[in-house]
């Protein structure tokens, strides 16, 4: 067993690193407080290889493995887990939907400009009545020969005004229930969508989030992927690699909290010393330490198995749950180290634990996770 990152690894870890100090710290509270888009910081994102990492040189990505994948949103989310968000998504869900499940002309016409960047990709499953039960999908799409008619609504899209690749779940046959639900590639700019208000969320108020209505969107054949009825399965391979970048994320916004509590806990004095020199702090550091690297080891493991092309979605859900629990329960306590001062805004900590909170409900909350783990140990 070797758990030490190779030489592509850490340069990777490096640049995000890099960037995410230098370039993502500088503005992070100023989009958070008034939910400001990253714009630039995404083109950033493109320019330095990271959108599209995943997908192969042939069609234009970087070639990188999972892991690699995970470290760069780990650190990105470090400092900003928005911008963590749409990296995530970008290439966990719309790159990796697309490359694993496309046609070549799919690939060909929608892929290329993703993997470089160009272009942003969004994945629409979510519905104001299927959030959790994602088989309850009202949004229909009706075959019409050559094209299929799309009517409906999605919800807590992100992505969803900047992105311009969708990727859409709806029901075509719903006397057969999940066997009856298609996914298609859906250009932004069709006619007949509109978007919802921009969400004034708890937290990642800088990633783009809106509802995204359909009122008679023509689809054509060829934008379906795979065989008819296979949109179920399609979006539960995504949601497996997509928790362990959500994983990845929670790993880090837990890292950016407890990195930050170490360094006050060694410069705040109280009764007379640094109080990291006092063993209720002191025992609080030692636990977030411990919790993040039994963590950042199932983030990877799971990252790992899908490089290693083994199975990999209940490791994944393992991964992604327990990581968003580290991170609302480091971030907490790294609010109550930092004790008053960790209370405002400046000292990033509040900040993080409200982008804690999300990742213990996107894509899947605990209790999916939970379904997801005892249904597979049940089959074992
Ligand atoms: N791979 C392949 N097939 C799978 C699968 C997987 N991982 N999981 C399920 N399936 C198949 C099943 O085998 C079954 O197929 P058969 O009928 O042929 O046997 C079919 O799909 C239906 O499966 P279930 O009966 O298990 O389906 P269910 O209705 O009970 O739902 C669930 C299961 C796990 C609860 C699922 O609904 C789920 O994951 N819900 C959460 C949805 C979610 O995570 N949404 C996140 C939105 S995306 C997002 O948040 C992105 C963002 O912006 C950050």
């Amino acid at each position: 067993m070797n758990f030490e990152l190779t030489e592509e690894q850490k340069m990777i870890r490096d640049s995000a690193r890099d960037f995410a100090r230098r370039e993502l710290l500088t503005d992070v509270l100023e989009r958070d407080a008034n939910s400001i888009y990253p714009a630039q910081h995404v083109r950033r994102l493109a320019e330095l290889g990271f959108l599209g990492m995943n997908v192969s040189p042939e069609w234009g990505g970087g070639g990188m493995d999972t892991i690699s994948y995970a470290i760069a949103v780990e650190e990105i989310a470090k400092c900003d887990a928005s911008v963590a968000v749409i990296l995530a998504v970008h290439n966990s869900l719309a790159c990796y939907g697309i490359e694993r499940f496309g046609t070549k002309e799919q690939k060909e016409k929608y892929l290329r400009p993703l993997a470089r960047g160009e272009k942003l990709g969004a994945f629409l499953l979510s519905e104001p009545e299927a959030g959790s039960d994602a088989s309850s999908q009202r949004t229909t799409a009706i075959d019409k020969g050559d094209h299929y008619v799309l009517n409906g609504v999605k919800n807590w899209i992100t992505s969803a005004d900047k992105g311009s690749t969708y990727l859409v779940i709806a029901q075509t046959n719903p006397g057969i229930k999940t066997k009856g639900i298609n996914a298609f590639i859906v250009e932004r700019n069709s006619p007949g969508i509109t978007l919802g208000p921009h969400e004034d969320k708890m937290g990642m108020r800088s990633s783009d989030t809106h509802s995204v209505m359909f009122t008679d969107v023509v689809v054509p054949k060829e934008n379906r992927i795979g065989e008819d009825g296979f949109g179920f399965k399609f979006a539960m391979k995504l949601l497996e690699g997509g928790r362990t970048g959500i994983a990845a994320q929670a790993l880090g916004i837990a890292e950016g909290a407890y990195e930050r509590s170490l360094k006050y806990s060694k410069e705040r004095k109280s009764f007379g010393t640094e109080i990291i020199n006092h063993q209720a702090i002191a025992f609080k550091i030692a636990d977030m330490a411990t919790r993040i690297e039994a963590t950042r080891n199932l983030v990877y493991k799971a990252a790992w198995l899908k490089d290693n092309l083994q199975p990999y979605g209940t490791e994944s859900s393992m991964a992604k749950l327990f990581a968003a629990d580290t991170a609302m329960w480091v971030t907490t306590e790294a609010v109550q180290v930092h004790g008053g001062y960790g209370y405002v805004k400046e000292y990033h900590v509040e900040r993080l634990m409200r982008e804690a909170k999300i990742t213990q409900i996107y894509e899947g909350t605990a209790e999916i996770q939970r379904i997801v783990i005892s249904r597979a140990l049940s089959k074992d």
